[in-house]
């Protein structure tokens, strides 16, 4: 959920005239490009400038500082962040114009990867920090506010310091997440995020997060089960526990003991008002038994599994550093689906890595054939800069690498079509979530992740009932309650 959504604090209360004091009422807009992990960073930082007494404006143009928190992991993402600099840097003079001042700040995975660049390419910039530093916001809002000099006229934006901070910390790297507030979380619905795992040691040879996320690391568990615990009192029911290699887990609990992933499913499954825990991203490396026996053995644990495999060729597998084959990739899906046997399995796939031939395409399309997708991303290659790829010599042309994207695509989209008719007919459990676009409808989540609509009162959002699905409406399923008599008309 974007943070820029309206309501989520009240009403922005974007300020007029001279410079507010720091506990006078401000607002912030943050928008939030990339992962999961990207929006609950933007949540934590939302709850570190609280305290401090901003409010979350519904538009750039409301607020008196905006936060772009970036994504650096393929080139359009980042090139994005560069454009609305653009459009901020129009945007600021005109409010300076006005008299109101804005601070403009770049967080993220570009401002890991960039830092000082950002500074040069957009002088519209104050401030730039990385993913581990945000629990710094307020001192680094102070540095720059305290080098401030007199608000320029003729709508020129003031000249400032500009503050860069993307130390990554020696110590403890989750310090930098706020603790969420009971009213916060509230106001945010009854799913949640929440992050258990940092970082990647896996360097597979075109992604960038190994250097700007940094190594792995594991939350500690009585941390993890704290969160877990504010979020279910604040009315949460569903948990995504979020990593960039989430199943790498290895926490320690308040007895000194190494749990892995299974081990902190099965203690947050103890929480008796949460009914839903789900983990997103995985790695086929390291998805060891227990998780696969939790998947059995767990009724909390959602039967939806987001493996990447990237490439359905080993040739490819092996210059991308994944460091298993498709076969072994295969070989886990079919353990997966013997301990729960509905498993929706979705994932992430590269097309246009340098080399890959028209064989080694056509292994990707047998690798989707085979394990039937219930969803999927699917990319074209993007040359990152660092990254052990992007210094390869055999290229593949961008034409090609779009060709091939739009077949993926058309046998993705077909699979995902299919495992939703499959669903026709079928009574699911759906955890109502927010209302619907029709007058008397409202919107929940299938165990398969697909937003479901049903014709029921609101009073529902936040609890589970069964519900028949009758049809497909794009990715989506529409139903009606168990126990409601058939509507005449059925309404999309
Ligand atoms: N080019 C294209 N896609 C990429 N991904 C990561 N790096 C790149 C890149 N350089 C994709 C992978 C990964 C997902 C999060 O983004 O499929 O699983
Ligand atoms: Fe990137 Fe995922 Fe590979 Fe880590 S496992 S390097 S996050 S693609």
């Amino acid at each position: 959920m974007p943070l820029s959504l309206p309501g989520r604090f009240g009403l922005a209360v974007p300020h007029e005239g001279k410079r507010a004091a720091v506990t006078d009422k401000k607002s912030v807009f943050i928008k939030t490009y990339g992962c999961q992990m990207n929006v609950y960073d933007s949540d934590r930082m939302s709850d570190t400038l609280m305290p401090l007494g901003y409010a979350t404006a519904d538009s750039a143009e409301n607020a008196d500082l905006v936060i772009l928190n970036t994504c650096h992991i393929r080139e359009k993402a980042a090139e994005k962040v560069y454009s609305e600099l653009g459009r901020l840097r129009v945007l600021k003079a005109a409010r300076a114009a006005e008299g109101r001042e804005t601070l403009v700040a770049v967080a993220g995975c570009v401002a890991q990867a960039e830092g000082e660049e950002i500074i040069a390419r957009a002088p519209v910039v104050d401030m730039v920090f990385g993913p581990q530093t945000y629990h710094r916001l307020p001192e680094l809002i102070e540095r720059v506010r305290a080098g401030e000099r007199p608000t320029a006229t003729q709508g020129k934006a003031p000249a400032r310091p500009k503050v860069v901070e993307t130390e990554f910390p020696a110590e403890d790297k989750f310090d930098h997440l706020a603790a969420p507030s009971e009213k916060a979380v509230r106001s945010r619905g009854v799913t949640a995020f929440l992050t258990v795992q940092e970082g990647c040691d896996k360097f597979c040879t075109f992604c960038v997060v190994p250097y700007t996320r940094g190594s792995e690391a594991s939350r500690p568990v009585e941390k993890i089960v704290e969160e877990a615990e504010t979020l279910v009192a604040a009315g949460v029911r569903e948990i995504t526990l979020l990593g960039q290699n989430v199943n790498a887990y290895h926490g320690v609990d308040a007895g000194g003991r190494t749990v892995g992933l299974a081990g902190l499913l099965a203690r947050l499954s103890e929480l008796p008002r949460l009914a839903r825990i789900r983990y997103t991203t995985s790695h086929p490396r390291d998805l060891d038994e227990a998780l696969v026996a939790a998947h059995a053995g767990n009724s909390k644990l959602m039967p939806y599994l987001h493996l990447p495999v990237q490439s359905g060729s080993d040739r490819i597998l092996q210059a991308m550093n994944r460091r298993h084959t498709a076969a072994e990739y295969v070989a886990l899906i079919d353990r997966i689906r013997a301990a729960r046997p509905d498993m929706a399995i979705s994932g992430d796939f590269i097309v246009g890595f340098p080399g890959e031939t028209e064989e080694d395409f056509a292994a990707t399309m047998d690798i989707v054939r085979t394990v039937d997708y219930a969803a999927c991303f699917s990319f074209k290659y993007s040359p990152r800069p660092g990254t052990p790829a992007a210094a390869l010599a055999d290229q593949v042309p961008e034409a090609v690498k779009s060709e091939r994207l739009q077949r993926l695509q058309a046998l993705l989209e077909e699979q995902q079509k299919v495992f939703a008719e499959r669903l026709v007919g079928r009574t699911l459990p759906v955890l109502f979530d927010k209302p619907g676009r029709l007058p008397g409808q409202i919107v929940g989540r299938s165990p398969y992740l697909q937003p479901v609509a049903v014709m029921a009162p609101s009073s529902l959002i936040g609890e589970i009932a069964e519900v028949t699905i009758e049809a497909t409406g794009g990715h989506s399923l529409i139903g009606r309650l168990e126990g409601e008599p058939m509507p005449a008309r059925r309404s999309a």
